[in-house]
């Protein structure tokens, strides 16, 4: 955007030039070639708004506005669209301003465009992945836990503060259960070594027990030691939470996945109750027949909505600790936005949790978001049923070293364990950020693995040949740049693509969404693919290898943010490797 000076523009539309940055886009790279670098759209521009606007009335304005401009020493082609001006920009002015801002920002590309510079900087706690101690860690902790991670990295690369916690589910009557079953089917030294396996199994031990009457006596009485806090009752349930939050921290590791703070349910018994004294002083809490405590969420306050908030034995909900958690979070936090992000089965949950906070005078209860999404069919390893993210995580590794192996050309490749883990954690990752975050999707593990199609290892691939290639022309070279060379069509669309990557961020950014950055990175890495096809790269001038360079550049921003692990990682050879498997670009 830098490159279009809007102030010629803001002249003829009397419009200050800040005004225009965000009417102008660049215009994304289509099939058909020699389509314009940038466009104004008039909706956006017109004081009367796009809605009041007939198509011929936009299409009329934009004709009259492409008529007073002038093409000058920047812009050398300027036409009337459908509703837009069409701004082309001089082509060496374009490779050199697009490489030079790649060079100089490195992985910080994208970030420091001016389109963020409106931004406020912000406060971001981030809850994501909040599995339950003993109970399996389903799809939908798995789905949390990558898009929680892409949503505080984004906010991350974008210069906000964030805080991630996990809340885990550490507390309710099940540990009452967890307890007495451990006491009759425990093994202290299984629970040190495998405490998920351990305390799963034996879980699902005293479930099938709990039938019995006095198993579920045994139960209560433990979970009632507990909330007592008996000093052996609470120590044992200690070791439950400590030892599975180690193995958790382990495991999330392996993808690149950390917490600045384990929460969770525990941590607001007590807080709880003061909750429930609160809603009572402000008379929000009403009692039923059963002894139970509501809260009236309905306009009419005819009781048409209401959220139950206490037990008739007096203790507390789910719902009652969230209370406590939030406010206790912005307590400690004082943040600007909150984010939870879990399926949408929990959407009612939220939305009462905010109504009620609002209800107790929080006004911050409106800067609180719910980010859901929605179910995964059909994700099974060869054990079965998915209990543990670890399964999830070997499944992935060893699926994808099977199909490194039976490629046809078998390359060593140092660290083999590791290249799968890496790029079947990205096939993972992408195939579930492709689509809206919202809409329900079949899993896959063949589509996902597929080197050919719009895949994690596609882009895996691409960022690996593209950074062998840059390691054996050398980067020292490129300061200064000779553009004349960079004219061909397919050199000229990667770098129209690449001025688009900020648009593409701030997209992701409004809604939270991966997927735009995901078909950004699809869209670059098959201009890549065919700019390495047909520029003659190999033994070629070294400017050329600056548009790899970009590529590399935009490819490793992005992936970045939606992982957090270095690509730069992965052993060269895995495109060797991959070689006779180049997908077509
Ligand atoms: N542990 C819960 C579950 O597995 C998810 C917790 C979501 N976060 C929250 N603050 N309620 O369903």
């Amino acid at each position: 955007m830098g490159l279009l000076a809007p102030c010629l523009l803001s002249k003829v539309l009397d419009l200050p030039p800040e005004n225009l940055i965000k009417s102008i886009s660049a215009v994304p790279v289509s099939k058909k070639r020699h389509v314009a670098d940038f466009q104004l759209s008039i909706a956006s521009v017109t004081e009367d708004g796009s809605s009041n606007c007939l198509a011929q009335d936009l299409q009329l304005q934009a004709q009259k506005i492409a008529e007073r401009l002038r093409c000058d020493a920047v812009v050398s082609e300027i036409s009337a669209g459908q509703g837009t001006v069409n701004f082309t920009i001089n082509r060496e002015l374009l490779a050199k301003t697009v490489l030079q801002q790649v060079l100089k920002d490195g992985s910080e590309y994208g970030v420091k465009s001016e389109l963020f510079s409106t931004v406020p900087r912000q406060k971001a706690v981030i809850e994501f992945s909040s599995p339950n101690i003993a109970k399996k860690f389903h799809i939908g902790h798995l789905r949390s836990t990558i898009v929680g991670n892409f949503i505080a990295n984004l906010k991350v690369a974008l210069g906000h503060e964030v805080t991630r916690i996990n809340y885990l589910g550490d507390w309710g009557m099940q540990f009452g259960l967890l307890g007495v079953g451990f006491q009759q089917f425990g093994d202290t030294e299984k629970l040190k070594s495998s405490p998920l396996q351990h305390l799963f199994e034996v879980y699902v031990q005293i479930n099938k027990a709990a039938e019995d009457e006095n198993t579920k006596k045994l139960a209560k009485d433990f979970f009632r030691k507990l909330e007592e806090h008996d000093e052996q009752t609470l120590s044992l349930w200690k070791q439950f939470r400590d030892f599975s939050i180690e193995e958790y921290i382990r495991i999330y590791k392996r993808l690149g996945v950390h917490f600045d703070e384990y929460s969770g349910e525990s941590l607001y018994q007590e807080k709880s109750q003061e909750v429930l004294k609160m809603l009572e002083n402000k008379g929000l809490l009403q009692k039923t027949t059963k002894g139970t405590g509501i809260v009236d969420l309905s306009e009419k306050k005819d009781l048409s909505s209401f959220s139950t908030v206490m037990r008739s034995d007096g203790t507390s909900l789910y719902i009652t600790r969230d209370l406590a958690a939030a406010i206790d979070r912005m307590n400690k936090h004082s943040w600007d936005t909150m984010i939870y992000v879990t399926d949408k089965s929990q959407s009612n949950h939220f939305q009462h949790l905010f109504q009620i906070l609002k209800l107790m005078g929080y006004d911050w209860a409106e800067r609180c978001q719910h980010v859901s999404f929605g179910l995964v069919q059909g994700m099974k390893t060869r054990r079965g049923e998915v209990i543990f993210l670890e399964d999830v995580l070997n499944e992935v590794r060893s699926r994808m070293l099977q199909n490194m192996a039976s490629a046809k050309t078998t390359k060593e490749i140092e660290n083999p364990m590791e290249t799968a883990e890496k790029v079947g954690l990205a096939a993972l990752i992408i195939q579930d950020f492709r689509g809206l975050l919202s809409s329900d999707y079949q899993f896959s593990w063949d589509r996902a693995l597929q080197s050919r199609g719009d895949t994690g290892v596609f882009l895996q691939y691409t960022h690996a040949r593209l950074h062998s290639l840059e390691q054996m022309h050398g980067n020292e070279q490129l300061t200064d740049v000779n553009v004349a060379c960079l004219q061909e069509p397919d050199a000229i669309s990667v770098l129209q693509h690449l001025l688009r990557y900020d648009e593409v961020l701030y997209r992701s950014s409004q809604d939270l969404q991966p997927k735009h950055i995901v078909s950004y990175l699809l869209t670059l890495s098959h201009l890549a693919a065919m700019a390495h096809k047909t520029l003659p790269v190999k033994g070629s001038a070294p400017e050329l290898a600056q548009v790899q360079h970009g590529v590399v550049t935009g490819l490793e921003a992005a992936r970045g943010i939606l992982e957090e692990q270095s690509v730069r990682a992965l052993p060269t050879q895995w495109c060797n490797h991959l070689g006779e498997h180049a997908p077509a670009g």
